[in-house]
């Protein structure tokens, strides 16, 4: 039986690159360009599966509705999948996977970075090394806020919010609360000593440092707004490593502006690669270009993932991560 016929939307690390090789009739991204719209469509008509990862353009109902389809599953690469209209995947009866749990710790990681930074203004202090402006020690330079005991809030505490949780109340002693509507298990709550609370407000109102891990897209874009921003503490942080479309940037920009909130450490951008121009020149934020799960170790991880939903599929097994 020949091997099925997929293709890579992007360059994938080697070694994941050469398991698809070595499982498949893989067509890769050689120059790693961006798929065109209609590159998009070509791919439904002549692979049996897509794997595409959050950098493409959305996989949409037009898509999805060329003409004699041969595209039975996407497999994304990454855990977030809001690039992937899953109810129109649904509708053509396309499966769709996701590859969580591999890149969990890594992005955990960043998130807790992120938050050092901007508390700690580790970038700022690092720009004043390099453009030698530093004129040295001495008692009141470069004073910030302490991040040690702190209240550390969630909007979502699935996985990735976990592991941030794990570091920051075992590492770094800080007090958890969350709100997410689908909570964790009492053990895992117990855990962490973690507060639930009721709403989205409520976690800004009492926390110092806010973290974001709910999905984009849907009812989440622009959850983080004026009015939500407004009830946070002025001397609080923002951590945003979920998706540049749950925080509204311009609202963002002006709360930053006015000092309704302290400072922001940023990993996605509603409009990645482009990043709204005021934050580029604010030093109380701190700008990653979507690191989270960048490590060749977690995204050789991510490409196996991905190939083995695939593989599954191909067996007549439910994919381990099908989404939809
Ligand atoms: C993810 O896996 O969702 C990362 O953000 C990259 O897509």
């Amino acid at each position: 039986m020949s091997k099925p016929k997929i293709l890579l939307t992007r360059k994938w690390p080697e070694a994941a690159e050469s398991k698809a090789q070595e499982l498949f009739d893989v067509t890769l991204n050689a120059d790693d360009h961006k798929f065109s719209i209609d590159e998009l469509k070509a791919a439904m008509t002549n692979y049996d599966a897509i794997c595409p990862t959050v950098s493409d353009f959305q996989i949409n109902a037009d898509i999805l509705n060329v003409a004699n389809r041969r595209c039975k599953i996407i497999a994304n690469f990454g855990v977030g999948f809001n690039n992937i209209d899953t109810n129109a995947a649904k509708a053509v009866d396309v499966v769709v996977s996701n590859t969580p749990e591999v890149l969990t710790d890594c992005t955990a990681d960043i998130a807790m970075g992120l938050l050092l930074s901007v508390a700690r203004r580790l970038g700022e202090g690092e720009r004043l090394v390099r453009n030698k402006k530093w004129d040295g020690w001495c008692p009141t330079h470069m004073l910030a806020t302490k991040v040690t005991g702190k209240k550390l809030g969630f909007i979502g505490f699935g996985r990735i919010a976990q592991a941030v949780a794990q570091k920051a109340y075992f590492g770094f002693d800080m007090a958890i609360s969350f709100y997410d509507p689908y909570p964790p298990s009492a053990q895992i709550i117990e855990k962490y000593k973690a507060k639930q609370l009721g709403s989205v407000e409520a976690v800004l109102q009492e926390s110092d440092f806010v973290t974001l891990h709910c999905p984009g897209g849907g009812d989440n874009i622009n959850l983080i707004n004026t009015e939500r921003l407004s009830v946070m503490k002025k001397t609080a942080f923002l951590i945003n490593t979920a998706r540049g479309d749950v925080v509204d940037e311009a609202a963002l920009v002006q709360a930053l502006k006015a000092g309704v909130i302290a400072g922001a450490g940023l990993d996605v951008f509603v409009k990645e690669p482009n990043v709204t121009e005021d934050l580029l020149a604010m030093d109380n934020v701190v700008l990653l270009p979507h690191l989270g799960s960048a490590t060749t170790e977690t995204r050789v991880a991510m490409g196996l993932r991905s190939l083995a939903n695939v593989e599954a599929f191909f067996k007549g097994d439910k994919p381990h991560d099908r989404v939809a």
